[in-house]
C-alpha cells in the first residue's frame, strides 16, 4: 500500500466531508465554506492522504500565539469557529493541530503516522518551535463514571489504559501539557474532554521550553 500525503484542494472536499460525517457522525461535518477557507490562510497547513487516487485521510492545523489562548482554551476558539481565520504566522510559533482524521475502513494502517510525519516535517521547514493540539479522548466514555478525565489521562500516559486517540498521538512523540475539559461539543466518545498535547522541535526549542513541558504532574 503506497500512501501519497500532499496539500489539500477543493477537488478534496466531497472526500473530507464523507469521511467527517462516518467518524463524528453526532457533530455536523467540515464544511466547503470552512475547508476553503483554511485553504486561502494556510495552503500549506492542510494536508490530505491518499491511497491510489483516494482520499483517505486529512491534518488541518494554523498557527497561532500561544499567549492569546490558555490550556482550557476550547476547539471553537483555537479555530475561529473552524474557519482559521485567527492564523496568525507573523506573531505565532505554534502549529495548532485542528484536526486529523483517518477513513475508518483504513485505520491503523500507517496513515496517520504518515500525516504526522509531513506535520512535524511543516514546523521545521517553517523554523516553528512546536506543535500543540487538544487530543479528543475519545476512549472516555468507556470509563466516565469510575474516574475523571484528569486521571484517565495520566493512565493513558503512564500505559496502564489505551485511548484510540491519546494513544496515537503519543506514539507520534506528543507529551501530554493539560487536560482540557468543555473542550468540544457534541462528542459522545470524549464528553467534551481532550488532553493538550505538544511536540517540540529540536532544532529551536531551549531547556525551558523542555521544562515547561515536563511539568505536567502524571504521577
Ligand atoms: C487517530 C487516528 C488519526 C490514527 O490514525 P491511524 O492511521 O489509524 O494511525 P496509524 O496506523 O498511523 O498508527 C500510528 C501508530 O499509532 C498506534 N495507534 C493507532 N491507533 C491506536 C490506538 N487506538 N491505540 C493504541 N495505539 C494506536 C499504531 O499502533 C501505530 O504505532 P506504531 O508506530 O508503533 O506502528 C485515527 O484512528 C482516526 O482517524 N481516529 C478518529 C478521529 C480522531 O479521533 N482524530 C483525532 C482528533 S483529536
Amino acid at each position: 500500500m503506497s500512501v501519497t500525503v500532499r496539500p489539500m484542494t477543493p477537488a478534496d472536499f466531497d472526500a473530507v466531508v464523507a469521511i467527517t460525517r462516518a467518524i463524528y457522525p453526532a457533530s455536523p461535518p467540515w464544511s466547503h465554506a470552512q475547508l476553503a477557507s483554511h485553504i486561502e490562510v494556510f495552503p500549506e497547513g492542510q494536508l490530505v492522504a491518499e491511497i491510489d487516487g483516494e482520499v483517505v485521510g486529512m491534518a488541518a492545523s494554523l498557527i497561532v500565539l500561544w499567549d492569546d489562548y490558555s490550556l482550557d482554551t476550547n476547539w471553537r476558539d483555537f479555530t475561529d469557529h473552524g474557519m482559521f481565520t485567527n492564523h496568525d504566522p507573523a506573531r505565532g510559533r505554534t502549529l495548532y493541530g485542528a484536526e486529523v482524521m483517518v477513513h475508518r475502513e483504513v485505520q491503523g494502517q500507517g496513515i496517520g503516522k504518515h500525516l504526522y510525519t509531513e506535520r512535524r516535517a511543516l514546523v521545521e521547514r517553517l523554523g516553528l518551535l512546536r506543535v500543540r493540539a487538544g487530543a479528543r479522548l475519545s476512549g472516555y466514555h468507556r470509563v466516565a463514571g469510575k474516574m475523571l478525565p484528569e486521571e484517565y489521562t495520566k493512565r493513558v500516559v503512564t500505559g496502564e489504559l489505551s485511548d484510540p486517540t491519546l494513544s496515537f498521538q503519543i506514539k507520534q512523540g506528543f507529551h501530554v501539557i493539560g487536560v482540557a475539559r468543555d473542550y468540544l461539543r457534541n462528542d459522545p466518545e470524549s464528553l467534551g474532554n481532550a488532553a493538550v498535547i505538544e511536540w517540540l522541535n529540536a532544532a529551536v526549542a531551549t531547556p525551558a521550553d523542555y521544562a515547561a513541558r515536563d511539568k505536567w504532574d502524571v504521577g
